[in-house]
């Protein structure tokens, strides 16, 4: 039996194998396989023989799901793909996967890649600013605050991070150049923002560091160009699960499955986003923010 460990359970794992509702003998595509804990729990449900395609951009993260399924009874049926799923469609033809029966999104970062990954993704390290899941990626987080003008990072704190102070902290962050690690842009926002900020329900960094990832990593245009060909790949009757950690990625995912559903492409199964119960948020705190829609290709 595959035990994960406490630091990487997967989120809404019980509403995920619920809505996908996986038989045996049925295959399924994981978007973001991360350390496999959706995935894992999917072959549990279409033993013998179902299969899931695990695709994900990192290349490190992958080699540890491969090491930790090396031997196990899943190693078979967890095909692994290093992919962006932006190219979702030509990914899963290449596996030759044919038509599925369910495709999940597990959108943004792992806890692995907050704690063990020595990117730059948490405010609480020191660390290079990276923020790269891939490093094909030429972008970095570094190359953002050091070369970017003051009005491009004003412009990705407030859309892609609703950061209030986008403006006080883009301008800290030019006036404080070089900054190469964490450390140089927590204390960056620090100084950009006043002391009653400092003191609020999350970190005063939080959103400093979610806009730079997302505009790292392109994550919005990913998601959108992925959940057309996410459609494709799915039978009739198959399910399309996304689990989203912030309203902009909700926004998309909500907007796309209302626009198909009123061409008759799918019906939505989750008429409000469905939420992770109190126990959840408890056990893992990552999961507080999360929201699942789910929906039925007709
Ligand atoms: C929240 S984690 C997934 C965790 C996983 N469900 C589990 O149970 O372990 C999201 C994963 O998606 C990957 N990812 C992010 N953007 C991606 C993209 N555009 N294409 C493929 N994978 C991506 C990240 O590298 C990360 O490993």
């Amino acid at each position: 039996m595959f035990v994960m460990s406490g630091l990487h359970l997967p989120v809404m794992k019980d509403e995920v194998v619920r809505f996908l509702d996986p038989k045996s003998g049925e295959d399924f595509v994981d978007c973001t396989v991360g350390l496999g804990g959706h995935a894992l729990a999917v072959l549990e449900w279409t033993r013998p023989s179902g299969r899931v395609l695990g695709l994900d951009v990192d290349p490190v993260i992958l080699e540890r799901l491969k090491e930790k399924v090396e031997g196990t009874e899943y190693e078979e049926r967890l095909i692994l793909a290093c992919g962006n799923f932006a190219n979702l469609g030509e990914i899963v033809n290449r596996f030759a996967f044919g038509r599925v029966s369910g495709v999940l999104f597990d959108l943004g970062l792992s806890s692995w890649h907050l704690e063990e990954s020595g990117r730059g993704f948490s405010f609480l390290r020191n660390e290079p600013l990276d923020m790269r899941y891939s490093s094909e990626n030429p972008l970095t987080a570094e190359f953002i605050v050091n070369f970017w003008s003051l009005r491009d990072i004003e412009g990705i704190l407030r859309v892609y991070g609703q950061e209030r102070f986008a403006r006080r902290i883009a301008e800290e962050i030019v006036r404080s150049r070089p900054l190469r690690t964490t450390v140089d842009l927590v204390m960056a926002v620090e100084r950009a923002t006043p002391s009653w900020y400092h003191r609020g329900r999350i970190h005063f960094a939080t959103k400093t560091f979610q806009a730079l990832r997302i505009a790292v990593n392109n994550e919005l245009e990913n998601l959108e160009r992925a959940l057309p060909q996410a459609l494709d790949v799915l039978d009739e009757g198959g399910r399309l699960i996304v689990i989203s950690f912030h309203s902009l990625e909700d926004h998309i995912v909500k907007n796309f499955l209302r626009e198909k559903a009123k061409e008759g492409v799918v019906k939505i199964l989750t008429k409000k986003p469905v939420r992770p119960s109190e126990k959840e948020v408890k056990e893992n705190p990552r999961a507080r923010s999360a929201r699942l829609r789910a929906a039925l290709k007709l």
